[in-house]
């Protein structure tokens, strides 16, 4: 099963598939660090040893995103709160990744991995945002996103601060049309719906531009 759907997955981008016996044996290390290590060869391929992503397939940049919010999309992923819209294409190169995940233990880890992966800045590749008139558009974010849009563990709101244009702009059109957050269980993508059916296609490259001023770090 694992393996299937590892090379369904791998065959959708036409890639080499990983020996899967490697993620295997790091499940069984006793050493966390270096499974956690192994664990994220499964993940390297799209989101890049580094963790810096590859805008040609949607894979964002993930590094230094926080444990607890790794874990939760992985879940979601899993359980297919995302990637399972039939308009999900993005998603559904992400959800067998999550599947072939041999456990919540693992995803832990690999997530605690990823939190550990240096943030680098992403460079701009959005055109025709403005963002002063963003500034305005991100007052109510802020309640969630905080004030610098670095995230916040309570509010279960990500950093926004960091993460590439294109998948930000991406991410709102998905909230907007229901293609993410469309499971009635899927309480934070709930409270999140909201307010990208708020704005308009302008009004999200606007509030885009806007968060690509703000300084990024951890
Ligand atoms: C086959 C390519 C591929 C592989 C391998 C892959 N991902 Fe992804 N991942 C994606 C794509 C594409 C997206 C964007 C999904 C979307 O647009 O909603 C994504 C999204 C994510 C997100 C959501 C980021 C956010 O800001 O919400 C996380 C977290 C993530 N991946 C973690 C992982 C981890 C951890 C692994 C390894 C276990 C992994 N991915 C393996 C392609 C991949
Ligand atoms: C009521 C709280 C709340 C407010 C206000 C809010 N968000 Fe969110 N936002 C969230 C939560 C929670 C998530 C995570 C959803 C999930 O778990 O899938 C999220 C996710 C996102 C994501 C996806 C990030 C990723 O890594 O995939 C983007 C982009 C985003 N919000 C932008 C905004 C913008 C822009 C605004 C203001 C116009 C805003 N949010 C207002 C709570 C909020």
């Amino acid at each position: 099963m694992q393996n299937s759907t590892l090379t369904f997955a791998a065959a959708l981008l036409g890639l080499a598939v990983l020996p899967l016996t490697a993620c295997n044996q790091a499940t069984a290390s006793e050493d966390g660090r270096t499974s956690q290590q192994q664990l994220y060869q499964l993940c390297a391929q799209c989101h890049g040893a580094d963790g810096l992503g590859r805008e040609a397939i949607g894979a964002p940049a993930i590094a230094g995103l926080p444990a607890w919010y790794v874990d939760a999309q992985l879940s979601k992923f899993e359980r297919g709160f995302r990637g399972t819209h039939p308009k999900d294409i993005t998603g559904m190169r992400m959800r067998p990744m999550a599947l072939a995940l041999p456990g919540p233990e693992d995803m832990k880890a690999v997530a605690e991995y990823v939190s550990h992966l240096p943030k680098k800045k992403t460079k701009p590749t959005l055109v025709g945002g403005d963002a002063e008139r963003g500034r305005a558009l991100f007052a109510p974010c802020v309640a969630c996103h905080g004030p610098s849009g670095k995230g916040n563990a309570t509010t279960k709101a990500p950093p926004l601060a960091g993460l590439q244009d294109w998948y930000l702009l991406t991410q709102l059109e998905h909230f907007k049309s229901g293609v993410r957050a469309r499971d009635p269980q899927d309480e934070t993508g709930a409270q999140m719906k909201p307010f990208a059916d708020a704005l308009d296609e302008q009004a999200m490259k606007d509030v885009v531009a806007y968060i690509a001023t703000l300084p990024w770090y951890r």
